[in-house]
This record gives C-alpha cells, structure tokens and sequence, in this order.
C-alpha cells in the first residue's frame, strides 16, 4: 500500500552524498486538493525572490492563481496544454512563469533572463521541499494564449508554469502515469556532463 511518506524509490540515488533537501525533490503528478496557507505560499516565494541573477536585476514574474478562485485557476490551467491539464489540474496552485526581457537600467536585450528565471524556480522548488510540498514544472504551455489573456506586452515573455502542492496516492492517476510516478528517477552520469578542461563530445 502507498503511504504518503516519501516513497525510497523517489529519494535520488546518488554516487556522492548530496543535501537531503535535493535528494528528495522530485516532480510529481498525483496531487492532493489539500490548500496551501497563504503565508507558506509567500514563503516559497520570498525563496524565489532570493536568487542571484545578472545585474541583480531579477527578471522573474509569476502570475499565480489558487484553486479556491475558480475562475483565476481555470483561466491559468487554460494556458497549460492537454497533457499537463490531464494531472496538474488537482494541484491547489498553479503558477505561469515569465522572464522580463529587457533590462530595467537602458532597455537592452537581457539575454541571461532566462537563466535567472531558471534560478529562482530552483529557490522556490527547494523551499517548498522544506515543507513537503512538490513542485511540478512544465514547458508544455500555450504562451501565445497567455500572452492575449492576461495581455502581456513583448517586454516579457512566458515561459514556463508550474504546479505548487501536496503529494497524492498515485491510484488517482492513469496507469501509464502511474508507472512513470512509482519509477525510478535516473540521471546522466557525472562523466557525461563534466569535461575536465578540454571539450570532449
Ligand atoms: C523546464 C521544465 C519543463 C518541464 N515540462 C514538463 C511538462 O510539460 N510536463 C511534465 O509532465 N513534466 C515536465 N517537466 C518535468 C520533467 O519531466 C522532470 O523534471 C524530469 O523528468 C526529471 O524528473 P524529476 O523532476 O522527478 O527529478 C519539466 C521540467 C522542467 C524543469
């Protein structure tokens, strides 16, 4: 039977010892209804908020909406494709994530934006790994639909959503994702993506 500690199968299996924080955030899709208090939610979002980025300029916007505001949640879950709206859509939070993408000082071109936004994703999902919560991000949004919804000027751009929430039984979810919940998660190995000062493909 699936208990709601977490499963070992998910804990990252790692050949060099790692925080436990980051052994233990995974991406899941079966989530609970259950809400996130207000001031957590801020929380993770302070975490974000925290994050290094070129010429401090923190390019990250969030547009979130809770599932307690019905219309502001299915209008955000609208910009998810068909796939992520088939499991996100249980999550109490979901969130779309934008980069600004030119800076604030003169104007140019940002072209590190989306490293930063990257970053502080990063932040909040390790924060809300403190506290049990999951994040689930995805790249398959319709930014174009974002964009005329919430009418979002070229200055910035979509980029990707994400789920915020508890972890659930995955039985609620189809067996092919099913499988793919209960699996093991794998990596490259650290030789594949280290090249000891030569570049070697
Ligand atoms: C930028 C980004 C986009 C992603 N897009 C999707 C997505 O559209 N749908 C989905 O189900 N998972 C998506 N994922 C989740 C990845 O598949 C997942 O992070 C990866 O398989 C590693 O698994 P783990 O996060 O459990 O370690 C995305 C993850 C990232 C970081």
């Amino acid at each position: 039977m699936y208990s709601t500690e977490e499963q070992p199968i998910k804990l990252a299996d790692t050949d060099y010892p790692i925080h436990k924080l980051l052994q233990k955030r995974w991406s899941p899709r079966a989530f609970s209804e259950k809400a996130i208090d207000s001031k957590l939610l801020n929380q993770l979002f302070e975490a974000a908020r925290w994050a290094p980025s070129s010429y401090n300029e923190q390019p990250w916007r969030f547009i979130i909406a809770r599932k307690e505001d019905q219309e502001a949640y299915e209008k955000l879950a609208s910009v998810m494709n068909e796939f992520n709206q088939s499991w996100a859509m249980d999550a109490p939070v979901l969130v779309l994530a934008l980069t600004k993408t030119t800076f604030d000082l003169d104007g140019r071109d940002n072209p590190h934006a989306e490293h930063d936004l990257g970053q502080a994703i990063a932040h909040l999902t390790f924060e809300a790994t403190r506290h049990n919560l999951y994040v689930h991000q995805m790249a398959g949004i319709l930014p174009q639909r974002a964009r005329e919804l919430y009418e979002i000027s070229e200055d910035y751009k979509p980029m990707t959503m994400f789920a915020i929430g508890y972890k659930d039984d995955p039985e609620s979810l189809n067996d092919k994702l099913k499988k793919q919940e209960t699996s093991p998660r794998i990596r490259k190995d650290l030789d594949e993506i280290i090249y000891d000062g030569k570049w070697d493909q």
